[in-house]
């Protein structure tokens, strides 16, 4: 796994879109490099790929990632009988994981977690962009009990702007969870610079970092439309 060690700064280039040179620190962001990944996200991003193979995809690539980010789950150690032995062996802990994912791109990358750690509890958050300031507006928000005590895996196929990301850790943290993640399979640097500053202290998961922002707020050279493609609603 490879940590961002520069992300570089915000200015526009000569189509008026967003784009960034200079450097800055991101120790809270972790690129997760592995040939499989990055075979899956490849095939992700070519426009011949059907609906049915994106949403395939996508979940395999959320099995990869979501491996990557459950690596320090907390554990209680039990006692199993083998066919030959009794022997010590440690499990992940009860009800210790809240898969969120963000309305509606999230949701494809449920079923890929919930493949690792089937007993998670899933909340889910809505928000639609205010047309006048851009801000992300909830109109949905339901967690599971105890967020306290949870890690919560906050997930969302394209990490753009970051503004919706940073609303959804913010609602998280509301509901009183300590441990937060975000896995996201492709980045903008822009939303990484903006989530790594808002909220400094959450994990976040990324399969690429890609080039920069247009002007309707796509990743490039990104996959388009996450929602559409996985939803078949292009
Ligand atoms: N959301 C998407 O689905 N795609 C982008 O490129 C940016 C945000």
């Amino acid at each position: 796994m490879q940590r961002i060690k520069k992300i570089i700064v915000f200015s526009h280039d000569k189509n008026n879109a967003p784009c960034y040179h200079g450097k800055m620190d991101k120790t809270n962001v972790k690129i997760i490099k592995h040939p499989l990944l990055s075979h899956k996200v490849a095939l992700l991003r070519d426009y011949k790929t059907s609906t049915k193979e994106f949403r395939e995809l996508v979940e395999e690539i959320s099995v990869l990632m979501g491996y990557e980010a459950l690596r320090d789950l907390p554990l209680q150690t039990i006692t199993v009988k083998t066919p030959l032995e009794e022997c010590r062996q440690d499990i992940v802990c009860d009800d210790c994981v809240a898969i969120i994912p963000i309305l509606r791109a999230g949701l494809g990358m449920v079923e890929g977690i919930l493949k690792l750690i089937p007993t998670a509890k899933i909340g889910h958050i809505g928000l639609y962009r205010d047309h006048d300031t851009c801000k992300p507006i909830e109109y949905y928000c339901k967690l599971p009990e105890k967020m306290n005590k949870k890690t919560a895996i906050i997930v969302d196929p394209m990490l753009a702007t970051g503004q919706s990301v940073i609303k959804a850790i913010s609602l998280v943290k509301a509901s009183g969870c300590q441990k937060i993640k975000l896995i996201s399979i492709i980045a903008a640097p822009e939303g990484i610079d903006a989530v790594s500053k808002a909220h400094p202290d959450v994990l976040v998961y990324l399969a690429n970092q890609d080039r920069k922002l247009n002007e309707k707020y796509y990743i490039l050279p990104g996959l388009g439309d996450a929602g559409d493609r996985i939803f078949g609603t292009e």
